[in-house]
């Protein structure tokens, strides 16, 4: 039996690649340049699976390719708002992601960004690297404690959850949540949260707002100056979720404004483009997406991916279809 056809658009874990290559009559990116549009409705055409990651934007002009071969959509990634999900029902093509495996390591991430904004680490690292610190003084770069402050999630999914874990008990944090859709009392008892009624309640409560929801047509722009004006000007924003759910011009605004203290950032409205805004400004802590990039997650991502695309050339339901 002929094996399928299988398009990996950029460079993965060497792991993945060598099981996809073994299972799969597969085209490699090994120079892990970025595919055009163009490039990708060629592929289209001759491909049973196209296998994006996030930074790909699998458009509804790249999924309605006529003469398409493209069965199945296997996303790197939890996120997939980085695919036209309606064109894809509407082209019969099935779509799968990447959840639970990159969990902990982008709940890490929040972490790092929380402590990093409040203890004004790159700020600090910076200082030593420039040879400026010119020691210890009772005044020097103070920062905000963060044990036993509160934490506020927008979004109480499974990356919330392992944040609101570590915090809650490693940093003896207050968990309060605003998710319309989430009811679990048992993990609610867990946190001892407290679930706010309203974005507003949340967001005036909290002393780190930490962004967790997926970046769809509600939540885009969520966070914007009027959302901001509503935290506390003691408060931090973090962002491990999508870039477009904070309107990034409002969010320098409200640094340069001091309306909040600061924001720690893993995600940006235009990447790999960030506002010179941003880059100006000291209170905020930015690295360059990293949520789930460590070997360990970033292998069973691209693990999940494999085994979603087996399951469905077996004539079987893939384990994380979205579509
Ligand atoms: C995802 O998987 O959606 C992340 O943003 C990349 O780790």
């Amino acid at each position: 039996m002929t094996k399928p056809k299988v398009l990996v658009t950029r460079k993965w874990p060497e792991a993945v690649e060598k099981r996809i290559s073994e299972n799969f009559d597969a085209k490699l990116n090994t120079a892990d340049s970025p595919m055009t549009e163009d490039e990708l409705i060629v592929a289209m055409k001759e491909f049973d699976a196209l296998l994006p990651t996030v930074t790909d934007k699998v458009s509804d002009k790249i999924i309605s390719t006529k003469e398409s071969k493209v069965k199945i959509i296997g996303n790197f990634g939890v996120g997939f708002n980085n695919i036209d999900t309606e064109s894809a029902k509407r082209n019969n093509i099935v779509v799968t992601n990447t959840p639970e495996v990159l969990t902990d390591c982008t709940a890490d991430i929040a972490m790092l960004l929380m402590l990093g904004a409040a203890r004004r680490g790159s700020e600090g690292e910076f200082h030593v690297r420039k040879k400026e610190w010119d020691g210890w003084r009772p005044t020097h770069m103070m920062g905000t404690k963060v044990t036993g402050k509160t934490l506020g999630l927008i979004g109480m999914g499974r990356i919330a959850q392992a944040m609101a874990h570590k915090s809650h008990l490693g940093f003896k944090m207050n968990i309060i949540f605003y998710d319309p859709y989430f009811d679990n009392q048992e993990i609610i008892k867990k946190f001892n949260a407290l679930s706010c009624r309203s974005l507003e309640e949340l967001l005036s409560k909290s002393d780190f707002v930490s962004l967790h929801c997926p970046s769809t047509k509600e939540t885009q722009g969520l966070i914007d100056l009027d959302a901001l004006k509503k935290m506390k000007s003691s408060a931090y924003l973090i962002n491990t979720a999508r870039g477009d759910i904070v309107v990034e011009e409002d969010l320098i605004k409200a640094l340069n404004q001091s309306l909040i203290k600061g924001a720690g950032l893993d995600v940006y409205e235009a990447e790999p483009s960030v506002s010179p805004g941003l880059l100006k400004l000291k209170n905020v802590f930015l690295l360059p997406h990293l949520g789930s990039a460590t070997e360990e997650t970033r292998e069973a991502m691209g693990m999940r991916v494999f085994d979603n695309v087996v399951k469905f050339f077996e004539g079987k339901e893939p384990r994380d279809r979205v579509v």
